[in-house]
């Protein structure tokens, strides 16, 4: 055990959200062209990816795995981060070569960076031919077909209604356990780093019908844990009123009083106690005690938050727009703490060098990590967005050196601090969820408890994928539980 533990690291920073991609999976039902799509940033352009392969196949498309055997490449992008971009940037000029061997090669960038830059996109990197943002994906069949005719096209209308939601998502990169589940797009907070609200407009909420259907279908299927996404879940809302009832064909009983986030959770936990319900992101601002009890109320809802807190300093949280302070903040850990217990996960994405941020300030992010004791965080620096309110209002004054020295911190203190929460978790016994092989070793199992931990369980041939087993710890490191499973 001792040598899967060296080697066992946390999260670095900008391998976490943004610079991750995940490539297409190879699906062949006899189409006669191919689609390879590469998907940047966070779930919920994976999930839109998924969106996109279930349109591209009704016109005729399979997926590949392979780019060299693909007619149409797609980027799903990100804008986050600048690095964000400039990943995207790089492929794209990977690509180049061949493009040049293979002229009728249709490229199309989707996603953030399609809608922030649209048509310039166009200009400047020659051999993308079609443009299209988050809310035109149902215009991706004739944005191609005009593409393989010689005509580009850009689409980066931005809708008010659009959820998909009729549309069966195709499960790409699926390890056949663990799916997501949109459950809203775009955004209404205006944190003033964030260009999430320009490049994925205003929020809107699925119909909740849709929602169940599609995660009673993924249970149908095998799966055992949908993770319903959204940026700011806790604001979910629906009614048929608000929801346009006509168009969505709906007849009046059927829905008769706002869904809001607490009464969706509790209709997707019903569908069976077999399937374990997570959700991301929670918003301090939003979060309610109606929430978590309706957490605690279902054993299959997992006791896990992730509760952004971007900076522990309320003149900083002032200037970021978030809407909350840091009592505001940790009142709502403690209510977390008073209603869900201990065990509860908690984890966090933090900013670094926010405009004019002080010494004492960033100090302020450190100690409130000491108090909330997070297991897990994501963490990065501050980094500049054309168009957002930051970027119009604060200059974007800490050095980098600085930047990066006060992330060094951040880091480290959550090393500490995962290391210690799951030292607390030895000696304990929890119900874990498998979800395959370790990357490791076929002589290991990896699944995750309620809280969200990794959990690493021999491999006795007993068990599979999609099992439940009850497994008491035995050691940890910073980032991995390793246990045995219990009679
Ligand atoms: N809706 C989620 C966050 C989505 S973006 C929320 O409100 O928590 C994911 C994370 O990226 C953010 O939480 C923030 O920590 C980070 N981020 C966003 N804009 C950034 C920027 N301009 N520079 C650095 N990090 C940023
Ligand atoms: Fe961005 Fe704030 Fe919306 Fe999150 S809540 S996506 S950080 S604007
Ligand atoms: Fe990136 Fe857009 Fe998600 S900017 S983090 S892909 S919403």
């Amino acid at each position: 055990m001792e040598n899967i533990i060296k080697d066992i690291d946390i999260i670095s920073p900008d391998e976490a959200q943004a610079c991750d991609f995940k490539t297409t999976e190879e699906e062949n039902t006899g189409k006669t062209k191919k689609l390879y799509i590469e998907s940047y940033g966070c779930q919920m352009n994976f999930s839109d990816s998924e969106i996109v392969a279930s349109i591209m196949k009704e016109n005729g498309f399979d997926t590949t795995a392979d780019f060299q055997q693909a007619d149409v490449i797609f980027l799903n992008t990100c804008s986050i981060r600048e690095k964000a971009e400039q990943t995207v940037r790089k492929r794209l000029s990977q690509f180049n070569a061949i493009k040049k061997q293979k002229p009728e090669l249709t490229i199309g960038v989707l996603g953030c960076m399609a809608e922030r830059l649209k048509d310039k996109l166009l200009e400047e990197e020659k051999i993308v031919d079609v443009v299209v943002g988050p809310d035109a994906y149902r215009d991706l069949p004739n944005l191609v077909a005009s593409a393989e005719e010689g005509t580009k096209g850009v689409n980066t209308f931005l809708s008010r209604e659009e959820t998909y939601a009729d549309i069966s998502p195709v499960r790409l990169n699926s390890n056949g356990v663990s799916g997501f589940i949109s459950i809203m797009r775009g955004c209404d907070n205006m944190c003033s780093f964030c260009v999430v609200p320009f490049t994925r407009g205003r929020e809107r909420s699925r119909d909740p019908h849709s929602i169940v259907q599609e995660a009673r279908e993924l249970f149908e299927k095998g799966y055992r844990e949908v993770t319903l996404l959204g940026q700011n879940v806790d604001s979910y809302k629906w009614s048929p009123e608000e929801n346009n009832k006509a168009r969505l064909n709906r007849k009046e009983e059927e829905v008769t009083t706002v869904i809001n986030f607490a009464h969706l959770l509790e209709m997707v936990a019903q569908i069976d106690p077999l399937l374990r319900i997570r959700f991301s992101t929670s918003h301090p601002k939003d979060i309610t005690d109606q929430v978590l009890y309706t957490i605690k109320k279902y054993d299959n809802i997992c006791k896990y938050i992730h509760l952004p807190v971007q900076s522990g300093n309320s003149r900083v949280l002032e200037l970021m727009n978030r809407t909350y302070d840091r009592e505001w903040y940790l009142d709502r850990v403690r209510a977390i703490r008073e209603i869900l217990g201990e065990e509860c996960g908690i984890s966090s994405d933090m900013i670094a060098g926010f405009c004019t941020e002080t010494e004492e300030e960033h100090r302020d992010t450190l100690s409130l990590m000491e108090i909330v004791k997070y297991d897990f965080s994501y963490m990065f620096y501050y980094s500049e967005r054309p168009g957002t309110l930051a970027a119009k209002k604060y200059a974007d004054d800490i050095p980098l050196e600085i930047k990066k020295r006060r992330l060094a911190e951040i880091i480290e203190k959550q090393a500490q601090l995962s290391l210690e929460r799951n030292k607390l978790d030895l000696g304990k016994v929890y119900e874990i969820l498998i979800e395959g092989t370790s990357k490791r070793s076929e002589d290991q199992l990896k699944g995750k408890n309620s809280a969200n931990k990794v959990v690493i369980i021999p491999n006795d041939g007993t068990l599979k994928k999609g099992d439940y087993v009850h497994v008491r710890i035995k050691d940890c490191s910073a980032a991995t539980l390793f246990g045995e499973p219990i009679a």
